[in-house]
Parts: structure tokens; C-alpha cells; sequence
């Protein structure tokens, strides 16, 4: 990576406007000097803002990169630009390195809407069902389940059991976008996630109708009649891969809305519409608080030894399939 933000603007110069640029260069600096004092590394969500994704991050991706590249990182402080749990599932692979959160706000829906009891109870009704947890949920809630998954590999984790019926937490609409794909019943939650949500298939006809010709790419967290309408579903770098390697001519991507501007960097050619969800827990990272994270070592993401143990369990064996 260019190591001065003036080499940097040239790479994102599509997406972020000249006059904005300034408001960014100070921290962008700042930021990649404190990197190599500090022996950091930034791990950043496809839906961070481009000045974060393209400027600062040293490893981008999905859920599944996130967690697999979390493990082959050799700094001695890791920032995790994204939510909070993927800051947790960083920490659960590398309980020796110091792992920082920017703002611990940075929550998530799906994350919020269950907790270890529930889990328990759901095991108590469904006696000997094995439990797949989406990494979107608290190491506690992880701690109670077999193994995890992501929307990059729910429908693999799923058959990896080889058993006929599943307990899949807690994204509802995840749950019965995989279960259309696969023999193994499936027993859902009732999570959503707020940005996913929003979508309805009327979006969908009404994008065609105003733009003929556009490929309709959705996240697997959309309710199933987005999915259903969809050119093509998947996890948020699967959605990036479609686009490297399809080239639509006209593509609009249902998810969060930096996510479009990450794709479109690469691929200046593809006309982009971008009717968009912001995800306001993502939107929580800034170039100011990543700076501050690395001068004063905040926030700094803690597990319980005894609950960390559990929840590594079931990270490590998704990792493993
Ligand atoms: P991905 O794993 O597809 O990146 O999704 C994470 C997420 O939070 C989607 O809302
Ligand atoms: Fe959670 Fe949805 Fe935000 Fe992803 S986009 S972090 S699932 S609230």
C-alpha cells in the first residue's frame, strides 16, 4: 500500500470527490504513521467508507475473510473497522494480540436480537439438533453453539453436519434463503437485520422498469421475495466477485451503501445505481476514531477466558470445513 495519502487519492478519486479530500489526508497520514509505530494492522468490512476501505485498511473483506485473514496476522495490534462482533471473532483467533474496536457502539441488529438463554431454550425444544450460529451474535450466544457460519458458507456449514435437521440463528430471512438451497430442514430465529429488512421485491420491479437492463445483485440477510427477484444472491464479497467477474454493464447491489462505492473503484466501467441501506453501526468507524483507537489504545475488545474458549470451538471448526 502507498504509504503517503496524496499516492492514495489517485485510487479513489471516483468515488470521493476533490473538495471532500482534505477533510480526509490529515487523519489518513496520522493514521499510517501510527500503523508502523504501533506494529498495527486495520481489518476493515466491505462496508466501511472508501477513505477507511481503500486508504487505511490493511485487510478487506466479508465476514469469512475477515475472520480467516484474522488468523494470519502477525502485528501486535489489530483495529477492527466494522462492528463488534467481528472485532469479538478476531479476538477469540488472536487471544495473544491487542484487538481495538474504534467506537463500541458499533453493534448489529442480528447481534442484539438473541442472547445465550435463548439459545439454551431453543436446545431444550429441539432435544439433539445441532445449533449453526451466523457469526452476526456475541461470543456469549457463540459459546452455546456447535458451530458458526457466515452468508459466504451457511449452505456448506449447514451440510458439513450431516445430520437431517439444523437449529440456524439468529438471521430468519438467512435461514430460509439457505433452506431453499438445501435438503437439511432448517429451524430459524426470528433476528433481522435492520438494513437487509428494508428491501421489498416492489424495489426490485421498480428498478427494472427505471433502469432496463440492470443486474439485480441481493445479500442472503434480504427477505426471501428480494431473493427470490434477485439476479444473483451472496455474501458481500461473493457480490464483489460477481461483479469482477460478470462486468455487468448496469448493476445495483441491495446491501449497504459503501459497498457499492468499494466495488465501483475497481470497475469504473460498470454503471452503478445505487438505491442503498446505511447500516448506522458501520457507519459508527471514522477516520478520527480509528486514529484515536491506535494513539490511545481504545477500545481495547476483552472475552472471558471460560466463555472465549466455547465460542473459539465453534468459529474454529466453521473455519475447518
Ligand atoms: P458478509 O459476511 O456478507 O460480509 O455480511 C456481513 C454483514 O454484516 C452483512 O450485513
Ligand atoms: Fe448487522 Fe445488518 Fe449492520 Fe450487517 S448491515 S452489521 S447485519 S445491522
Amino acid at each position: 500500500m502507498p504509504t503517503s495519502a496524496g499516492a492514495l487519492y489517485d485510487k479513489v478519486r471516483h468515488v470521493i470527490p476533490p473538495i471532500e479530500w482534505p477533510a480526509f489526508s490529515g487523519d489518513i497520514e496520522a493514521i499510517l504513521k501510527l500503523k508502523r509505530q504501533r506494529n498495527a494492522v486495520i481489518l476493515a468490512h466491505n462496508y466501511q467508507t472508501p477513505e477507511i476501505f481503500h486508504c487505511v485498511a490493511d485487510i478487506v473483506g466479508d465476514s469469512l475473510a475477515l475472520a480467516r485473514r484474522a488468523m494470519e496476522v502477525e502485528a501486535d495490534t489489530i483495529v477492527l473497522a466494522g462492528v463488534h462482533f467481528m472485532a469479538e471473532t478476531a479476538k477469540l483467533l488472536n487471544p495473544e494480540k491487542t484487538v481495538l474496536i474504534p467506537d463500541t457502539g458499533a453493534g448489529c441488529s442480528l447481534a442484539e436480537s438473541i442472547t445465550p438463554a435463548d439459545v439454551r431454550l431453543m436446545r431444550e425444544r429441539f432435544p439433539g439438533v445441532p445449533v449453526v450460529t451466523y457469526v452476526n451474535t456475541s461470543a456469549a450466544v457463540k459459546a452455546e453453539s456447535d458451530i458458526c457460519c457466515t452468508s459466504g458458507n451457511a449452505r456448506a456449514i449447514v451440510e458439513s453436519l450431516g445430520v437431517p435437521r439444523v437449529i440456524m440463528l439468529p438471521d430468519e430471512y438467512l435461514a430460509q434463503n439457505i433452506a431453499k438451497e438445501t435438503d437439511v430442514e432448517i429451524i430459524a430465529w426470528k433476528g433481522h437485520c435492520e438494513v437487509h429488512e428494508l428491501f421489498d421485491a416492489g424495489d426490485i420491479r421498480d428498478l427494472r422498469e427505471a433502469h432496463p437492463g440492470v443486474m439485480v445483485l441481493a445479500h442472503p440477510e434480504c427477505p426471501p421475495e428480494v431473493v427470490a427477484e434477485a439476479d444473483f444472491a451472496g455474501s458481500t464479497a461473493a457480490m464483489s466477485d460477481y461483479v469482477a467477474r460478470e462486468k455487468p454493464p448496469r448493476v445495483v447491489l441491495l446491501t449497504e451503501c459503501s459497498m457499492s462505492d468499494n466495488v465501483a473503484v475497481a470497475h469504473p466501467d460498470v454503471e452503478f445505481v445505487r438505491p442503498c441501506n446505511l447500516c448506522p453501526h458501520m457507519k459508527r468507524i471514522t477516520l478520527p476514531n480509528i486514529r484515536e483507537a491506535l494513539e490511545h489504545n481504545r477500545h481495547e475488545v476483552t472475552i472471558d477466558p471460560r466463555v472465549a474458549a466455547r465460542a473459539r470451538r465453534a468459529v474454529e471448526r466453521m473455519l475447518a470445513v
